[in-house]
């Protein structure tokens, strides 16, 4: 029986995931800068504001391991570990230097550099509680189920939601669905879809609308508005 629920006193780590090619984009956009630092760094700076977190793991491409630490700036990380050629397998590197007393764990995607320190903490929460959070929001677009260039079904808006990250489970679910997606030859695009492959619930709990994650320059220069707005906001 997997353990689900935690203490609320336990040890969380939080994985941040920045070994990606960046092939949509064009570069390793992860590293590009945005406001005057990396994209990375953005990640970095919201979870140094959160407190107790017992082990932050950053992953990085094998080519830029050694300027980790231009990289990540004024912050500090617990552990730096190389990725490997699928998200799937740079969250395997990350699992493999978990310390012993960890019993929650965050994956946050770096191309996402506006997630909250407020929703960290409530996937921290929810995960504590549940086992399970995933931060999704609602779909604005009416989504078709294409073949081709030929419509072969409308889904049901209502009962669509974008996934994001951070996405929190605990320490034993997640090594778990890693465990059993490697046996299954199972290539996630997020970690909850592996939970989800074990038939095991995964909890959703509200997202963030401003949370967009970047794929394409276009979504960057998004970004950048955004974090304009926020500043004139403060
Ligand atoms: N990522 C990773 N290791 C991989 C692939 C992706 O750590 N082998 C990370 C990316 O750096 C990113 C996040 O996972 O922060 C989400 O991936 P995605 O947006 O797909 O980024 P890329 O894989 O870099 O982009 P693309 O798919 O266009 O190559
Ligand atoms: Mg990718």
């Amino acid at each position: 029986m997997l353990t689900q629920r935690v203490s609320p006193l336990a040890n969380t780590a939080i994985i941040v995931l920045a070994a990606g090619r960046g092939e949509r984009f064009g570069q390793k956009k992860q590293f590009m800068q945005i406001s005057g630092k990396s994209m990375l760094w953005w990640s970095l700076e919201t979870i140094a504001k959160l407190e107790s977190v017992a082990q932050t793991i950053l992953v990085l491409p094998q080519t830029d391991h050694s300027d980790a630490a231009r990289l990540i700036g004024t912050h500090t990380v617990s552990d730096i570990v190389v990725g490997g050629s699928e998200r799937t397998d740079s969250v395997r590197s990350a699992l493999a230097v978990l310390s012993d007393d960890i019993e929650v764990v965050l994956v946050h995607d770096a191309a996402r550099p506006l997630a909250s320190p407020e929703l960290f903490s409530s996937v921290i929460e929810g995960a504590k509680t549940a086992g399970s959070a995933l931060p999704c929001v609602e779909v604005a677009d009416t989504i078709k189920e294409i073949e081709g260039d030929r419509v072969v079904a409308t889904l049901d808006r209502a009962r669509l939601r974008a996934a994001q990250t951070p996405q929190g489970f605990s320490r034993d679910l997640l090594v778990a669905a890693y465990g059993s997606a490697l046996a299954g030859g199972i290539i996630g695009t997020d970690d909850a879809s592996l939970v989800e492959a074990m038939d095991v619930d995964v909890t959703v709990i509200p997202g963030e609308r401003d949370n967009i994650k970047v794929t394409s320059p276009r979504d960057a220069q998004m970004v950048e508005l955004i974090m304009d707005l926020r500043k004139g906001l403060s």
